[in-house]
């Protein structure tokens, strides 16, 4: 295999992506306060609960934070370049409004920084991801308070301070634009969503976009190494069909998404998204402090996850709803689903690495994609595995859509799939909905012994990494 065949250049960052709260477990260890998802045993779908009940697969999770030594050593073996976690916000500040930090929780972090460093693994750090502190969402009633802006803030300060020189990159919020389907879960937003106001809803969209530029701002100072990426959820939306009304709604409805981008990278709010505001009744209160905030603190590159695209039209009657990544969109005629209902859909990558790059000139992060899909464990030799073939072919078709918008000229500087080891689903909250290059032996009913087995999966992506690209199957 020659290097010229390889389609990805050297340095591209080949890796894997988790967050805290759906692999460490341990949910009451080392100091950490409850967060969000502890009052979310079912996932999305289902209202929290008062407190934490037993039936929350999440309390133990994959327990990574009693393992990560060894699940670190196994991205290695895969040859993982980069590392994408979450840090566990209420392990650093266990109900998110106190002055001083946990160190114990600060101090578990330095040691998975460490198996990163000895591995030569590049960590990629969200700073938040769908775990806020509970005491946030109930007392302050989440980002809809203007006063969480200066917890986030506190928050940052400490972690560019205690690890601003060991981690390059980093995520301000993970899919910020979820918000606005999932408040609780994205935005710890107490008020049941059908009590929210549109107000309410966009005021704390606004604290969240000013708080991602002040965490940009708190890096330049204490970290100028550190490069500061954004993280949408892409879900590119076609018209059903080529009748302009069509394709005007499916505009309408894909900006929505990108207006969370447009902010992050121009530093202020487009005309189309103060149009909708306008047209919803909505009064946002924003300071000229915020406003000096967005504009001078835009980010170094924009990081996004792609799982699913979905269609838009303007005709009721023609209106189906399909399964989208938290939020439906209406199904696609010439796409398959995965078990989940989310449909596949390869070239649609390309398109968003295309539309993303034409429109902000900014390096490209792709952080999370993947196939959640039921495995199942097989002896082949003797050896536990799972030949996850399906997996594989999602993920060869993906990368090549990647290697062709690298061809395209599109800058794209790394690819972390998403569940590179086995972890709990966010919207659903299943083991059984897998992701992983690694398979642990965990069920939905909790049982399980907890250990890892690589999947075929595992020996594909390595030959993937090492190749460059070069073993993909076009
Ligand atoms: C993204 C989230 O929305 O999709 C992850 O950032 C999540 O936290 C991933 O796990 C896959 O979704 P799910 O619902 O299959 O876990």
């Amino acid at each position: 295999m020659t290097s010229t065949a390889a389609p990805f250049p050297e340095g591209f960052l080949w890796g894997g992506a988790t967050a805290a709260n759906q692999v460490e477990g341990a949910f009451a260890e080392g100091g950490k306060g409850l967060s969000i998802q502890d009052v979310m045993p079912h996932g999305l779908m289902s209202p929290p609960t008062d407190g934490p009940t037993d039936d929350n697969l999440k309390q133990v999770a994959i327990d990574f934070y009693h393992r990560y030594a060894q699940d670190i050593a196994l991205f290695a073996e895969m040859g993982f370049r980069t590392f994408r976690f979450s840090i566990a916000w209420s392990r650093i500040f266990p109900l998110g409004d106190e002055a001083e930090p946990n160190e114990e929780g600060l101090a578990f972090y330095d040691r998975v920084l460490d198996q990163c460093e000895k591995h030569g693994i590049e960590p990629l750090v969200t700073i938040s991801h769908y775990e806020t502190p509970l005491h946030l969402a109930r007392t302050y009633d989440g980002w809809v308070n203007r006063e969480l802006i200066g917890f986030y803030e506190r928050y940052v300060r400490v972690l560019f301070g205690r690890y601003g020189h060991r981690v390059r990159y980093w995520l301000t919020f993970n899919e910020i634009n979820s918000v606005l389907h999932a408040p609780f879960m994205s935005g710890a937003i107490a008020t049941p969503k059908e009590q929210l106001t549109a107000s309410d809803l966009y005021q704390a969209v606004h604290h969240e976009l000013v708080a991602s530029a002040l965490a940009t701002k708190v890096a330049r100072e204490l970290a100028p190494s550190a490069r500061i990426g954004c993280m949408v959820l892409a879900m590119p939306v076609y018209p059903l069909t080529p009748d302009p009304d069509d394709v005007l709604a499916a505009l309408q409805t894909d900006r929505t998404n990108l207006a969370f981008g447009d902010i992050h990278v121009r530093g202020e709010y487009p005309g189309y998204y103060l149009r909708h505001l306008r047209e919803a009744g909505v009064e946002l209160t924003i300071t000229d402090e915020d406003r000096a905030l967005l504009a001078e603190h835009t980010v170094d590159f924009v990081s996004f996850s792609y799982y699913v695209s979905v269609c838009e039209t303007a005709d009721a009657s023609a209106r189906t709803t399909g399964a989208g990544n938290i939020f439906p969109g209406v199904p696609n005629p010439h796409l398959q689903a995965s078990a989940w209902g989310w449909q596949i859909d390869p070239v649609g990558l390309r398109i968003v690495l295309n539309q993303f790059w034409d429109r902000w000139r900014k390096p490209l992060f792709i952080v999370e994609n993947g196939l959640g899909a039921k495995d199942e464990l097989v002896e082949v030799d003797g050896v536990p595995t799972v030949l996850d073939d399906d997996r594989i072919s999602y993920l060869n078709d993906h990368l090549v859509q990647v290697a062709e918008a690298l061809a395209d000229g599109v800058d794209v500087m790394g690819y972390t799939p998403w569940g590179c080891i086995d972890l709990v689903s966010a919207s659903t909250a299943q083991l059984s909905k897998r992701y992983g290059f690694v398979y642990v032996d965990r069920d939905d009913d909790g049982s399980g012994t907890l250990a890892r087995y690589r999947k075929k999966s595992f020996g594909w992506y390595q030959e993937v990494i090492a190749s460059r690209g070069a073993s993909l199957r076009r």
